[in-house]
């Protein structure tokens, strides 16, 4: 299985902090934004990895990440998104990279706690269609929203005013080799970009669609509020791993 970082995009919702750089190369406690989705591909045993991205400092990905040594990669891939035509319309990017094999996307701003390695098991098992992976959250209508219908996902709508469920589709998803084909198809939203939603639609109407719910906490980090949630979060779990080590210490065991 391949894997995408999308890391592109004007991140116009955390100006002026974005004017002079790429959002997923601002701090998120102490990493730069775009280490913690690279870490959750690597966690999950995915090392071909190309990053998407554009803009001005799309150079700075290359001199922050090089091979990708600090995950322990031999080689890192990069393509370049000319103009901002969406999440889907960067990830047609990949195409070439992808070569007709299964493939996780991950958007740049996605921070998890826990690993999508069961979640990526279970669609390597899977024959073909698409996986995505869902949380509850407060504020589902600031994402993509699965509404049910006896307990199965009937459609999926972004950013609905009025949420049809309480859970946000997370930033990562898996997709079979026809995802390409599909972004073909599809037409820009009211707000003139190429929806990932409008992909995963697409699975759902041919029933090649299968959903799980995210175990651990789950934040993106492209608004002030959520940036910050995502230190805060990120820093606690840092914590949580240096108060468990005494209790290893006085065990005579090693942490890990
Ligand atoms: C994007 C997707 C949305 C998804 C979210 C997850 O929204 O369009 O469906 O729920 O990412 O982070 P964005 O926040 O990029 O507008």
């Amino acid at each position: 299985m391949k894997g995408v970082v999308l890391a592109g995009g004007t991140g116009s919702r955390l100006s002026p902090l974005t004017r002079v750089t790429n959002k997923h190369l601002l701090p998120v406690y102490d990493k730069p934004m775009i280490y913690y989705p690279l870490q959750t591909l690597v966690q999950a045993g995915i090392e071909d990895i190309v990053i998407v991205t554009g803009g001005h400092s799309a150079g700075d990905f290359l001199r922050l990440l090089r091979n990708g040594k600090d995950f322990g990669l031999r080689q890192l891939n990069f393509a370049y998104q000319e103009g901002e035509d969406g999440i889907a319309d960067a990830l047609r990017l990949a195409e070439p990279f992808v070569r007709g094999d299964k493939v996780c996307v991950v958007l740049g701003d996605n921070i998890i706690e826990g690993s999508i390695v069961e979640a990526k098991k279970r669609f390597d098992a899977q024959e073909q269609g698409a996986k995505i992976l869902l949380k509850e959250v407060p504020d589902p209508e600031r994402f993509g929203v699965p509404v049910f219908d006896k307990g199965k996902i009937v459609r999926i709508e972004e950013k609905p005013r009025t949420p049809a469920s309480p859970y946000a589709v997370i930033g990562i998803y898996f997709y079979d080799a026809t995802v390409f084909s599909r972004i073909q198809e599809l037409k820009p939203s009211g707000r003139q970009e190429y929806e990932i939603t409008d992909v995963n639609n697409s699975y759902l109407a041919d029933g090649h669609l299968t959903h799980e719910i995210l175990d651990g906490w789950w934040t993106d980090a492209g608004t002030f509020e959520s940036l910050w949630r995502a230190s805060k979060l990120v820093r606690e779990l840092r914590e949580n791993v240096l108060h468990d080590e005494p209790v290893l210490a006085a065990k005579g065991e090693q942490p890990a």
